[in-house]
């Protein structure tokens, strides 16, 4: 098969890299955009988009020198086509169509998520079935993956995703961008009781999420903070509230999901996380502890493999080509790309598949 070349331009990460088909990993890069996001407190699509363009060339020549390699000895390449802002995708798809067709090489379209979803087979060599919950900036969502291309979403988010939760939250507390690092490095030591703050979900039937109404109630509270030098030790605890409340509403829903996974696919054995939120070490902490009860055995990649990156999207190159799945979607780039195009429709407003 030879070795595959990963690109990943969906959202804010350029990222690059060379996987041997064995999946060792040959190089990796990427460049992250958040000096030219943060003064917007956000992810802006045309500066997202002119980044990638500006930078996915060197980076890929960047990887392919590191890893002492030339286009034609490489096998494959794997690309990012959906779902992410459009312009990014874009600049990814036509990279990867242009190189390809130079060098005569195959080019296999990525589903962003399944990147995130296969990872832990990389990583930790996760066994089908499995119950994956992804967590990132874009998405929540529970899903059972029975094998590479088949998924079952068992429940996603009726509002915002828990990562754009912490981006929020960081953003009206002033800890600036990207939220998620910010947020969990001020709860550290914070008192995770002094705020009652909502569990969305929290004991209702199914396992989607809701975040919005805990980024509201957050909101409420911090004009309530005390202004001086009691304020950084507010801002903890209400950090280490907001994380605890998320994370228990996490493990509510996830434990819904056990149950479901258990009924439909009962030879799954793993609890997999992935997506950015994923690096967060209270959020791991928890999940151990669930897994322990539901004797799961857990598989968290580590946090650089977590948030978006090259070595994903190489990977479910790998994954696709050894099941002949290569070629199974057009190489086109979609804004919108549910992993589960069958599952129902969320109930409520603003739904991400
Ligand atoms: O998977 P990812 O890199 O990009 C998307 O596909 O969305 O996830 C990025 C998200 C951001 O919302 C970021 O704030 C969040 O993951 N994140 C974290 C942590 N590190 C990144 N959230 C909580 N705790 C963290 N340590
Ligand atoms: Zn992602």
């Amino acid at each position: 098969m030879g070795p595959v070349l990963g690109l990943e331009t969906s959202c804010d990460d350029t990222a690059v890299a060379v996987l041997a088909e064995d999946g060792r990993i040959l190089a990796q890069t990427r460049s992250s955009q958040d000096d030219e996001h943060a003064p917007f407190g956000g992810i802006v699509p045309e500066i997202a988009a002119r980044a990638h363009a500006l930078r996915l060339d060197r980076l890929i020549a960047r990887a392919m020198a590191e890893a002492g390699l030339h286009f034609r000895d490489l096998g494959a390449i794997a690309v990012t086509a959906g779902p992410g802002l459009i312009g990014g995708l874009a600049v990814g798809v036509v990279t990867a169509a242009a190189i390809g067709s130079v060098h005569r090489l195959p080019v296999v379209p990525i589903n962003h998520l399944e990147g995130h979803a296969l990872t832990a087979r990389l990583t930790d060599g996760a066994a089908f079935p499995y119950l994956l919950l992804l967590l990132s900036g874009g998405h929540s969502q529970l899903i059972a993956v029975e094998g590479v291309g088949r998924y079952r979403r068992l429940g996603t988010t009726l509002d915002d995703a828990l990562g754009e939760a912490f981006d929020k939250v960081a953003k009206l507390s002033g800890l600036g961008f990207p939220g998620g690092p910010a947020v969990e490095r001020t709860a550290t030591g914070g008192d995770p009781s002094r705020y009652a703050l909502p569990r969305p979900m929290v004991g209702q039937p199914g396992c989607h999420f809701s975040f919005s109404g805990l980024k509201t109630a957050v909101r409420q509270v911090l004009p309530t903070l005390p202004e001086g030098p009691e304020r950084a030790a507010a801002l903890a605890d209400l950090c280490a509230s907001f994380q605890q409340a998320a994370f228990d509403a996490v493990a509510d829903r996830t434990a819904k999901a056990v149950r479901r996974f258990r009924e439909r696919w009962p030879d799954g054995r793993e609890l997999v996380v992935a997506g950015g939120v994923a690096a967060n070490r209270a959020l791991r902490r928890r999940l151990d502890d669930l897994a322990a009860r539901q004797r799961l055995c857990l598989k968290v990649p580590p946090p650089e493999l977590c948030t978006d990156n090259g070595v994903m999207i190489a990977w479910a190159g790998i994954e696709r080509l050894r099941a002949g799945l290569e070629s199974e979607h057009p190489l086109q780039a979609r804004a919108r790309w549910p992993l589960d195009p069958e599952a129902e429709p969320a109930p409520g407003a603003g739904v991400k598949a």
